[in-house]
């Protein structure tokens, strides 16, 4: 297909698109590791945590969740009275499934007398069986809400953990997960950017493992790399984490240059999140038409699931 019958099609899509949200009241939430066209016609764009704030506080009679199906179900326990549809069904997420929930019950058994914290990257099952839900731009503040003393089990992302664990001095047990995207950065592939490009500053999220975060001039959740790269006077970055960002990162600072750091596999060196990327305006447009893939969770899960995101939210 020629490139001018493709973006005509793709004007036409997104037009339709619009024209079926209004009809239905439905707003689109998205994520900013999506593509960059789903951004541009999302009614808000955030982090986790901004997507569930946003998720609890919408109208709308339908939530179109364009992310992944945790953040989803995640918008379903805080409005169970809103449908919410997600344009992949199998959009999941490696760290999430690398805390099955059978797995953390015999864990948090196992460690009696601890509270339990868990980053927002899991099952409703995990949050049911959690105190706290966090994510990574509350979690120092999380912890740090909890007397000095209190045991804390943390999981499932044990970079997130550890590096928490460094900037607060608290011990925690932590549980041994990873996200698939963050944890493959190439140190050697970074520090050879670096010397082709060494104004630029090395930026990651604290899911990257401890070697990378070492070399990091700034490390922080999506929304703070997000605004670090805005705000400082750098003009070029080497961003380690999804390179979804770098869409929002060049649209507040059109002059600035942002490198994707390289992964580990030297096949593709995009890091990018397939599962984030299974969403595309034709599967948004399918999902907004029929009404679904919809997100269902049993009632007992979901109320329990509820209040741990909730004390998240009153702390955040
Ligand atoms: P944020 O909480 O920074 O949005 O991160 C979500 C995520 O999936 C990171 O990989
Ligand atoms: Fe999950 Fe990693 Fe993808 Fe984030 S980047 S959604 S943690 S697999």
């Amino acid at each position: 297909m020629s490139l001018i019958k493709k973006n005509k099609e793709s004007k036409e899509i997104i037009k339709d698109i619009k024209k079926l949200k209004a009809e239905k009241n439905a707003v689109i939430l998205a994520h900013y590791y999506v593509d960059g066209t789903i951004q541009d016609i999302a009614d808000f764009v955030g982090d986790s945590l901004a997507l569930s704030q946003k998720s609890a506080a919408t109208d709308a009679d339908i939530i179109v969740f364009v992310g992944v199906h945790f953040m989803a179900e995640t918008a379903k326990i805080l409005s169970p009275d809103k449908k919410v549809i997600l344009p992949d069904i199998n959009a999941g997420c490696s760290l999430a499934d690398s805390c099955p929930d059978v797995d953390f019950e015999e864990f948090i058994k196992k460690h009696p007398g601890h509270t339990v914290i868990s980053y927002i990257n899991t099952s409703a099952k995990v949050k049911a069986l959690t105190d706290i839900v966090c994510t990574s731009t509350n979690a120092v503040k999380i912890i740090e809400s909890l007397p000095e003393d209190e045991k804390i089990i943390f999981g499932p992302d044990r970079n997130l953990g550890n590096y928490i664990s460094r900037l607060t001095g608290r011990k925690m047990v932590i549980w041994d997960g990873a996200c698939h995207v963050h944890n493959e950065f190439s140190l050697e592939g970074i520090i050879e950017q670096k010397k082709l490009n060494p104004e630029a500053k090395i930026i990651a999220h604290p899911e990257c493992p401890k070697q990378i975060l070492t070399v990091a001039e700034f490390v922080g959740s999506t929304s703070a790399l997000i605004k670090y790269t805005k705000e400082a006077e750098a003009n070029s970055f080497i961003v380690a984490t999804e390179p979804g960002v770098i869409h929002e990162m060049k649209k507040l600072s059109p002059d600035k240059f942002f490198i994707p750091a390289p992964g580990e596999d030297a096949e593709c060196a995009c890091s990018e999140c397939e599962f984030m990327k299974l969403n595309n305006i034709i599967k948004l447009y399918d999902c907004l038409k029929n009404e679904e893939p919809e997100i269902t969770i049993d009632e007992e899960i979901r109320k329990k699931a509820y209040k741990s995101i909730k004390r998240m939210l009153d702390l955040s």
